[in-house]
């Protein structure tokens, strides 16, 4: 069975995660969402809050082959610990290939066994990261359609009481 872990940040999950997750959930046969438990992050969004907006996801998108989970410390301990063989990442444009290219080296030094897979954006989403929608929505500005239309109202109120 070929068992993926999509980890990030995920602060928040945005409709460019979504179209990542939905080709890694028809390319393999579990995929766990990984969010990243590190608070020397400063997330704004706590761990509950990420995997809650991404269960909605799940279950809203209907991805039958997926569930979430968090972690802390190294990822390749986590991946050994559900079993998976894949790292997923996206990549929107060639300024996340070398911090990419960076975490990669990094876990297969840690495991040799451990391969990553990336899915390329969207190019409709190639500028969208979660520090935008925090900025925007934090400003006032509108979201619609920069996260998945579950998460929409929650985040809208969510980013409006942050600032
Ligand atoms: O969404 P992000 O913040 O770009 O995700 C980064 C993430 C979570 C993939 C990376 O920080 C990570 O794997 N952290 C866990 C610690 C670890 O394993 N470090 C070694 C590889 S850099």
């Amino acid at each position: 069975m070929k068992i993926g872990v999509y980890p990030g940040s995920f602060d928040p999950f945005t409709i460019g995660h979504l179209d990542v997750l939905k080709n890694a959930a028809g390319l393999f046969d579990v995929v766990y969402v990984a969010v990243l438990n590190n608070s020397a992050k400063s997330p704004v969004f706590s761990v509950e809050e990420r995997e809650e907006m991404i269960d909605r996801v799940i279950e809203s998108e209907g991805l039958k082959n997926v569930r979430s989970g968090s972690f802390s410390g190294l990822l390749v301990d986590y991946t050994k610990q559900i079993g998976a063989q894949y790292i997923i990442r996206g990549l929107r444009a060639i300024t996340d290939f070398e911090y990419e290219f960076q975490i990669n080296a990094v876990n297969r030094h840690l495991n040799p066994d451990i391969r990553t897979v990336y899915f390329m954006a969207n190019p409709e989403h190639s500028f969208l990261s979660s520090s935008s929608v925090r900025e925007i929505g934090e400003m006032g500005g509108s979201i619609e359609g920069l996260v998945p239309l579950c998460n929409y109202h929650y985040l809208r109120e969510r980013l409006a009481r942050q600032k």
